[in-house]
């Protein structure tokens, strides 16, 4: 049977004082929308509809064709956005997971289990807070059966006890969650359609509703000001450490190392301190990256390369073996096997209008502090001097020299 996720993402995001959508806001890398589609997608949903409203046009430029649209005009609560969605539901039997655009940290795992659950009518992810503080409470009949959820603003001392909270992440039967919408109402402390009142409708017309609750607190977590947005920032990057290191990678400060999304690193190879390394990047075993190392997209490093300090690669194909160990702009480039790139070598990729290419063969030895001046192609087994400005081609087994004679001269001498 098919599956549909509707995504609230219509909301103001008012403490993110910005004059953009919270939505659009890029995390890692990545806006937080486009965190939430992907793992949408990566749970196999078939259908994917986001519920948007404030600036709107930002979130459709983001997402463009990857979803379908629901318009809410005015903010009446969760409730009301899934409303919005109405036309995509009707005639439609099957599951629907509710998901907010604000939440990116959710795994793809948790959607799966989520959709998987069928003991129950209707699934909420919740989870267990020492500090509830601020969310639906989860109100349970003696069945153990969710009966209703509470929020904040409407809760009796008691049920600020509970601390079981909603995450706002639920999965409903498409009809049932129809049914129940018809009959809510804004009957509660903040004048809302709360998404939260069909609990109470379902579970008073006998359907069962159970729970799942999340098992690690940080993927439910939303973003509303820029702290949060850095703190998520912090979880993620931790995240993505933390796999690698599971693969045999070795990190010697998880908190100063950058590793983008989906980036592939063999095992023993060492990312030291203040290193960035950014999306689609594949790095081989036993390298050796950074301090201070910026690697950037497209590049591909083979076995036991090492990229030293100081040093930015983008866009290069580098072999094995070879060592770029000091104060370098490698860019747009491909180096052979075994070469030897000297302290402050640059490639000069940009000529101010367009990108060109350097090559660099198998066992070359270049010189500290040289500018290949692209486009260019270095043979094998080249040596280049120190201080060259490399502007022609080098064939193979040869010594180029590009620079000036010294001259000493006797110094004028006043006074
Ligand atoms: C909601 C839940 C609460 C849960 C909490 C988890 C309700 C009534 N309450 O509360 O039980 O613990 O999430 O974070 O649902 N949105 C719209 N249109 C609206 C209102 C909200 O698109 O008219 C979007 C918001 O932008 C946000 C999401 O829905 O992405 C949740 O809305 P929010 O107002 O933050 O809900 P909470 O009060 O936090
Ligand atoms: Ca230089």
């Amino acid at each position: 049977m098919k599956t549909m996720a509707l995504i609230l993402a219509a909301g103001k995001g008012t403490r993110m004082k910005s004059h953009k959508s919270k939505l659009v806001h890029e995390i890692y890398g990545k806006t937080l929308i486009e965190r939430v589609v992907d793992t949408a997608e990566k749970a196999s949903i078939d259908d994917i509809i986001a519920i948007v409203g404030y600036k709107k046009e930002e979130v459709i430029a983001v997402l463009k064709d990857r979803v379908k649209y629901a318009y809410q005009e005015e903010m009446l609560g969760t409730g009301h956005a899934v409303m919005q969605a109405k036309e995509y539901l009707q005639n439609k039997e099957g599951k629907v997971i509710i998901l907010s655009g604000d939440v990116p940290l959710l795994r793809s795992e948790t959607i799966v289990a989520l959709l998987n659950e069928s003991e129950n009518d209707a699934t909420i992810l919740t989870a267990i807070y020492d500090n509830p503080y601020g969310y639906g409470r989860i109100v349970r009949d003696n069945n153990g059966y969710v009966e209703d959820i509470i929020e904040e603003k409407d809760a009796s001392e008691s049920e600020k006890a509970i601390q079981e909270i909603n995450s706002g992440i639920y999965v409903f039967d498409i009809q049932n969650l129809l049914e129940a919408l018809t009959e809510i109402t804004p009957n509660n402390n903040q004048n809302e359609y709360y998404l939260t009142s069909v609990i109470k409708i379902m579970h008073d017309k006998g359907l069962k509703i159970g729970t799942i609750t999340v098992g690690d607190n940080t993927e439910i977590l939303g973003v509303n000001d820029k702290t949060q947005l850095e703190y998520l920032t912090s979880i993620l990057k931790r995240r993505i450490n933390n796999m690698h290191m599971q693969n045999g990678v070795i990190i010697e400060d998880a908190n100063n190392t950058y590793i983008y999304d989906d980036v592939e690193i063999g095992a023993d190879t060492v990312i030291h301190p203040n290193t960035t390394i950014k999306s689609g990047v594949k790095i081989g075993e036993n390298c050796n990256i950074g301090p201070n190392a910026y690697i950037r997209e497209k590049c591909e490093l083979a076995d036991n390369v090492k990229i030293g300090s100081f040093t930015e690669i983008k866009n290069a194909k580098i072999g094995e073996n070879t060592k770029v160990p000091h104060l370098s702009y490698i860019g747009d480039t491909v180096i052979g096997k075994n070469t030897n790139i000297g302290c402050g070598t640059i490639t000069c990729n940009y000529d101010g209008i367009n990108k060109h290419e350097t090559i660099i063969g198998d066992d070359c030895f270049i010189g500290s502090n040289v500018n290949f001046v692209a486009p260019v192609k270095v043979g094998s087994h080249v040596t280049v001097g120190a201080g060259s400005t490399i502007t022609e081609d080098i064939p193979d087994d040869t010594l180029a020299i590009a620079r000036e004679r010294q001259t000493n001269k006797q110094k004028r001498l006043t006074k």
